[in-house]
């Protein structure tokens, strides 16, 4: 069974619009949310509807497309988009590209406007296309090296939600992990509940249901006895930001599984397209953390689980040292080991992508 579009432009008439499969919601309802104007998209993005690092690039370039369609002011709504978020770098990179698509096509030379109808709009829709189909294109890409890394009867760990409701395509470290159960190398996947907000129980163990994997869940405090009994052979995940020296932002627990995997001689391998490498960033020390809400902890399910007005410690993601990355899975190939040097040359890749 397909897992529906998590993102999906909508043209006029019914649109200009960006409709999104409400991640909140799943897996209770599939229910769609139509986002007619920016702070709709920025609202959405903020409570986690849409989600995940590509995607949330896409969001970003689509958003801008929308207010450029809208006729809005186009450098006021990507600012509002580009800060969403502020860790999936992902998010601005979207924003960016489709802000220069618009710019260019408004000013042409910079200084005498473009006639015609919104051809500002029409190249920030471009540009967001051309995001969406290249993260495709790195999903597909990602799976095919990463298999490479899998072993024969492989029981995998993966953390957070990577598939296709985090991407375009099958996504990132969910995109090896379908590649290796097609091969028939995948035993087990074990799906980390991924708290405070469950992406693993509520999205991945979906998604693993929808594609026929067997896999379990485990509450994330379960993964170092699960290891200890050697049940784990690798551990896959994917990354919000991947910097310069290698250290790797992804979701608030990625960290402690790496310090675990080390420990149990696991190899711990994180899958991102080059899009999530920002070479602009020097080091882990650099990588902004979103905090989110004390609710997200004192609430669950609608429940108050803490005394109201509890104080709460809620990073959203943890930064994990080069040192306990064993690889870095890219559209590019394999990274081994992860080092400045190692990653230095995406820089240029990424150049070449974001003008073509
Ligand atoms: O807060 P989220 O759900 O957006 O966090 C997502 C993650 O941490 C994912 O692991 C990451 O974006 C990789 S997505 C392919």
């Amino acid at each position: 069974m397909s897992v529906p579009a998590a993102l999906r432009w909508v043209e006029p008439p019914a649109g200009p619009a960006v409709e999104l499969l409400d991640q909140t919601r799943l897996p209770a309802a599939e229910e769609f949310l139509t986002c007619t104007d920016v702070p709709q998209l920025v609202a959405a993005i903020g409570r986690l509807a849409v989600r995940g690092a590509p995607l949330l690039g896409m969001a970003g370039a689509y958003g801008v497309a929308l207010a450029a369609f809208r006729a809005d002011d186009v450098e006021a709504a990507a600012a509002a988009i580009a800060a969403a978020r502020p860790t999936a770098v992902n998010l601005a990179v979207g924003v960016n590209r489709a802000l220069t698509a618009w710019r260019a096509a408004e000013l042409g030379d910079g200084a005498t406007p473009r006639q015609g109808a919104a051809p500002g709009a029409s190249a920030a829709l471009a540009e967001a296309r051309s995001i969406a189909a290249q993260e495709a294109e790195s999903s597909a890409a990602m799976a095919r090296h990463g298999l490479a890394l899998v072993p024969d009867g492989a029981r995998v760990l993966t953390h957070c939600n990577t598939g296709s409701l985090a991407t375009a395509g099958e996504g990132t470290a969910f995109a090896v992990i379908r590649a290796a159960h097609r091969a028939g190398k995948l035993t087990r996947l074990w799906i980390d509940e991924t708290r405070p907000l469950l992406q693993g129980a509520r999205l991945t163990a979906w998604e693993a249901g929808r594609s026929g994997i067997p896999h379990s869940l485990l509450a994330d405090g379960a993964a170092a006895s699960l290891m200890a009994s050697g049940q784990v052979d690798l551990v896959l995940t994917g990354a919000d930001r991947i910097a310069a020296d290698g250290s790797v932002a992804n979701k608030i627990g990625t960290y402690g599984l790496a310090v675990l995997a080390r420990h149990h001689r696991v190899p711990f391998v994180v899958v991102a397209p080059a899009s999530t490498v920002d070479l602009g960033t020097p080091d882990g020390a650099a990588i902004p953390v979103e905090h989110r809400p004390a609710a997200e902890l004192a609430i669950v399910a609608g429940q108050q689980v803490a005394p109201s007005g509890t104080e709460a410690y809620n990073p959203a993601f943890d930064v994990t040292p080069p040192s306990l990355v064993t690889a870095i899975v890219t559209e590019r190939g394999v990274i081994q080991p992860v080092t400045p040097g190692s990653l230095r040359d995406l820089g240029a890749y990424m150049s070449l992508r974001t003008a073509s």
